[in-house]
């Protein structure tokens, strides 16, 4: 699902999309059928995700040999057409694609680079709801030639996967519309030999069942997502399961290795996920939790309803920080990478809101001593209301991003401040959201005119002076 607030077709291209990207509006429909773009018209990252279709479900079943590490299964992709289509593309990262039907009937298929494109028998008619099933096969290999973003993907380790994808690692494990901006709903069929756990995201829809030695578990995320939330992380774990105080569904899952570490991530977890649904509003998945694996990885990701912790026992720092974002980039997301403050600078501010909640630093002295960098720093040549492609997850867009937020909270006062995150985090559930959104509400709900604050803040490659 595209857009989310404006659901129709063409309406919700991200802005820098070429006119042969923007699928035609209502009173085009007659169009002939041409093939869909190569991307889905974010201008910093041309090739990801495609046009012309947009996914409302993915049915992954998937066999899972850690020993051979070897990936093989059908991806069945739900979606609308927005045009009519003669050929569309899906994105996928290496593998053996062994065949391609469309609404059943055999289909042609192209590769090159990630993109696999598929030409249906005949066109998919412009609004028609198509299923393409893709099988292949191959060994999974993680996403490691990116500059500054480490190893993500589909990581293969001793005893399974370690799954982590955000920006556009979703293609390394299955064909997909791999970028925000298409959210979808997730079942998951996965299958690995017995002993292994597979986590993926949602909830458990059958007991696993054992079979010749293999164990199927079958998962489903009933909430849309956008696909590099998606995992399905497998390997030997300890798991707690239960409820939080307020009632909401808990599973913690460790390695062994952090067996340790279980119980205080299944307890703050749940413990932290209760507090911000007093301070955002209602939790919007069916579930929380965390998992901690041995992969070092260095970072950890937000992957909806099962936060992962890559090689290390959590803080309860970067919990909270990764359950913010079930709110702040999983319920609410970007439809363009350069907005990424919206998730990042969100969920480090509500770092700092819960050590002011524990007693710790208050949010005006994390913002004080980060705003303590000497007007030469480098947070301050670096714009984070414009995220930048080679340098996405840049500390400007965490901690700048931030430090945005409490100066905003500076000038309209705590009421309307927590007023506004309530009701963005309400107006926009499930749907996708832009800085100018963003700063239009904050407008409406303080009253006030915001311009000069958000441009220094978020715009200005120099070291703001006022708020
Ligand atoms: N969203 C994650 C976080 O803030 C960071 C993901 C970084 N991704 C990467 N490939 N390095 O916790
Ligand atoms: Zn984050």
């Amino acid at each position: 699902t595209q857009g989310g607030a404006t659901p129709e077709a063409g309406s919700t291209v991200p802005s820098g999309a070429t006119a042969s990207q923007t699928a035609p509006g209502p009173g085009t429909s007659q169009t002939a059928p041409g093939p869909g773009a190569p991307g889905i018209g974010d201008p910093d990252f041309p090739d990801d995700g495609n046009g012309g279709y947009d996914v409302g479900r993915y049915r992954l079943d998937l066999d899972y040999d850690p020993g051979r590490r070897h990936l093989s299964g059908t991806a069945a992709i739900e979606a609308t057409a927005t045009q009519g289509l003669t050929r569309f593309n899906l994105d996928l990262s290496g593998f053996t694609v062994e065949r391609v039907t469309v609404d059943g009937a055999r289909a042609r298929f192209e590769r090159t680079g990630t993109e696999l494109t598929v030409i249906p028998a005949r066109p998919v008619a412009s609004r028609a709801a198509f299923t393409v099933e893709v099988a292949y096969a191959g060994r999974p290999r993680p996403v490691t030639d990116s500059s500054n973003l480490g190893t993500y993907g589909f990581i293969p380790t001793k005893d399974g996967a370690f799954v982590t994808c955000e920006p556009n690692g979703a293609k390394t494990w299955f064909p997909g519309n791999d970028h925000p901006a298409d959210k979808a709903r997730y079942e998951f069929q996965i299958t690995v030999p017995e002993g292994i756990t597979a986590l993926a995201n949602g909830e458990l829809a059958a007991e696993p069942k054992t079979e010749g030695g293999k164990t199927t578990y079958l998962w489903r995320e009933d909430h849309p997502m956008v696909t590099y939330l998606a995992t399905m992380t497998l390997g030997k774990f300890v798991l707690r399961e239960g409820r939080t105080a307020s009632g909401i569904k808990n599973l913690a899952a460790a390695d062994p290795r952090f067996r340790d570490s279980l119980d205080r991530l299944y307890t703050l977890s749940g413990k932290i996920t209760d507090y911000w649904a007093t301070v955002f509003g209602p939790y919007p998945f069916s579930s929380t939790g965390g998992v901690v694996d041995d992969f070092s990885t260095g970072y950890a990701l937000e992957n909806q309803t099962k936060p992962m912790y890559g090689g290390f026992a959590p803080d309860e720092d970067i919990i909270a920080h990764e359950l913010a974002h079930q709110w702040f980039g999983n319920s609410l997301s970007i439809k363009r990478w350069k907005d990424l403050w919206l998730n990042e600078g969100f969920a480090t501010y509500a770092e700092w809101l819960w050590q002011e909640h524990q007693g710790d630093a208050t949010a005006e002295q994390s913002f004080r001593l980060h705003y303590s960098a000497g007007p030469g720093d480098a947070i301050w040549k670096y714009a984070p209301g414009r995220a930048r492609p080679d340098d996405l997850f840049n500390n400007s867009v965490y901690t700048r991003g931030g430090m945005a937020l409490h100066a905003l909270r500076q000038k309209i006062g705590d009421e309307d401040f927590f007023e506004l995150l309530r009701t963005w985090s309400s107006e926009h559930k499930y749907g996708h959201v832009t800085t100018e959104d963003f700063t239009a509400l904050a407008e409406k709900v303080s009253g006030e005119e915001l311009d000069a604050l958000f441009d220094a803040w978020l715009f200005a490659e120099k070291k703001p002076t006022s708020w």
